[in-house]
């Protein structure tokens, strides 16, 4: 597996790729990989014959007071899991090298990238979107596999693909969890024995629309209500937003008759923010 920091570097080895017939995935991340991410390589590994992982703490995304600055950086571990995994080649550039000097251009996607996240955390899917369209005209993939988990994250850049007619197949792959049923995040690391066991309380709270939705209720303010009291019962947790949205629009629906529905989540846990999700 070969480590490149430079967008030449990695143009090059694509392009030996090619060459040598193979097909391209790629799976972009921040580092700090737990057993989500190497599943999303072992998925692009799958579909293709060569697997790119980008590593970048994309500094665009975070808000001024979010954890850009101690977001955990782990290299070493990361190249270890990307090579068990499967992957062929690292990315990780610095973004003095990623970003060009005075770079002003910026993709929004917007309607999908406004509500839930987008309006607790402005400007971070504008982050998000610019750093995947750099990525992805970097890599050139076939395919691109990104976590069920980030749901709202991956609507818009299918959103984005779609809109801007680019030339790669996006993948979803389930989201991993804890043994306890919390959804792996790089933030649960951040989280003390005892958190993550109050953190519990968000795939209890999933789980609890998931049955009203299995037992056929479909109006939202129900299936809300059963997750946020879920939620409420667990006084560690403050909840951000617990939401009914379309899964391709992310708008807060009334009733998930007839539409593709998730309940999404997003709550404090002393200082770590949290997401996840579960289909309808
Ligand atoms: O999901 C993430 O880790 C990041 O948002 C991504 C897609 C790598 C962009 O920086």
């Amino acid at each position: 597996m070969e480590v490149v920091h430079t967008i030449p570097e990695l143009r090059a080895a694509i392009a030996r790729a090619r060459q040598a017939g193979k097909s391209v995935g790629f799976v972009p991340t921040m580092g700090c990989l737990h057993e989500g991410h190497l599943s999303l390589i072992r998925r692009a590994k799958e579909e293709t014959s060569f697997v790119a992982v980008s590593v970048f703490v994309n500094p665009t995304q975070f808000g001024p007071n979010e954890d850009f600055s101690k977001y955990p950086r782990t290299f070493e571990d990361d190249r270890r899991g990307c090579q068990a995994a499967g992957a062929d080649l690292i990315f990780a550039p610095t973004a003095a090298d990623f970003y060009p000097a005075g770079a002003s251009t910026w993709v929004d996607v917007e309607g999908v990238s406004a509500k839930l996240c987008g309006e607790f955390r402005p400007g971070h899917f504008r982050g998000v979107a610019t750093v995947v369209a750099m990525l992805f005209n970097a890599v050139q993939a076939d395919v691109a596999v990104f976590g069920r988990k980030d749901l709202q994250q991956l609507a818009v850049i299918r959103r984005m693909v779609r809109d801007l007619h680019m030339p790669v197949r996006i993948l979803a792959h389930e989201t991993v969890r804890e043994p306890n049923g919390v959804a792996m995040s790089s933030r649960n690391r951040y989280l003390s024995p005892e958190q993550l066991a109050q953190a519990t309380a968000i795939p209890a709270a999933l789980a609890a629309a998931q049955a009203l939705a299995k037992a056929g209720v479909t109006d939202a303010a129900r299936l809300r209500a059963a997750a946020s009291d879920v939620l409420a019962a667990q006084p560690a947790l403050k909840a951000q937003y617990c939401e009914i949205v379309d899964l391709e629009t992310m708008a807060p629906v009334a009733s998930t008759a007839g539409l593709r529905c998730a309940v999404a989540i997003a709550c404090h846990l002393g200082a770590t923010r949290l997401i996840d999700n579960a289909d309808l």
